[in-house]
């Protein structure tokens, strides 16, 4: 059982890497995810972001590691009857306990603390966010205990004046946990057609390790996979012709 690839850079470093899953993108990652990173993927609806954390997942299980997949979107039910359609079975690693399917409700109260909760459990190799879109548009209140430690780091003239950085305090306060936790991770985010950001807050793609970007033609009915910023890795920057089928995203 390959548990990660094992590559080794000029500097005599030995970088583990995770494979993603994707046919064809693991070779152009010099043999994947580098190990405890976080990669944003980022594209406009239908690019195929959710199949290709689906594709992360069901790699990692495949090499025994244990996975949390936490969503804001979609009910668990619809998600799994989605990667089941492309031959992406996840009932026995879920029934094992290998795997997590987790619906977070953006309108309950405390989300952010069953999240990290969750993700500081130290329970999970792989962790998919799929997606952080609501997270970043969300409203944050000042009063609310669960970001207290992190608003003891903001200016308070910043905070009076209203001109405090929310959007990035959320996004911070998931990428810490992701980051403290040590696991690999996935997280998506929605992208307007035609945006020159690599994600929709224009923010995660500098607070990620990694960045992929899917795209869509639909005049010349094409789809593209990107790979923009992968940290420690030699890539190429061009957009890879890609084709969603059954076992999900594949490059061609
Ligand atoms: N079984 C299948 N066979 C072939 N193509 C499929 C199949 N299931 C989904 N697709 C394609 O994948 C697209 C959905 O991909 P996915 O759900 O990963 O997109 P997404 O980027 O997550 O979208 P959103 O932003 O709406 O969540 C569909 O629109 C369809 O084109
Ligand atoms: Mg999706």
């Amino acid at each position: 059982m390959t548990l990660v690839q094992l590559d080794k850079k000029t500097q005599g470093t030995t970088i583990q890497r995770l494979k993603t899953g994707v046919p064809g993108v693991d070779n152009l990652l010099s043999g994947g995810l580098p190990k405890h990173t976080i990669t944003l993927v980022s594209g406009p609806p239908g690019s195929g972001k959710s199949i290709f954390c689906y594709q992360f997942t069901y790699q990692g299980i495949a090499d025994g590691q244990k996975c949390l997949y936490m969503t804001l979107d979609k009910k668990i039910e619809g998600l799994l009857s989605q990667a089941s359609e492309l031959g992406l079975n996840f009932q026995p690693a879920i029934d094992a306990g290998q795997a997590k399917f987790l619906f977070l409700n953006i309108n309950k109260k405390l989300i952010y603390e069953t999240m990290v909760n969750e993700i500081l459990s130290g329970n999970y190799d792989r962790i998919v966010l799929d997606s952080i879109t609501p997270l970043s548009e969300m409203p944050i209140y000042l009063n609310n205990p669960e970001f207290s430690n992190d608003l003891s780091n903001v200016d308070p003239e910043e905070l009076v004046s209203g001109n405090f950085p929310v959007r990035r305090l959320h996004l911070h306060y998931i990428v810490n946990a992701l980051e403290t936790s040590g696991t690999t991770a996935v997280v998506t985010s929605e992208l307007p057609a035609g945006s020159n950001h690599m994600s929709r807050d224009g923010i995660s793609e500098f607070l990620a390790d990694g960045v992929i970007v899917l795209s869509l033609d639909p005049t010349m009915d094409r789809r593209k996979l990107a790979i923009l910023k992968m940290r420690s890795t030699k890539h190429t920057l061009k957009p890879q012709d890609m084709q969603i089928d059954k076992g999900g995203i594949r490059l061609v």
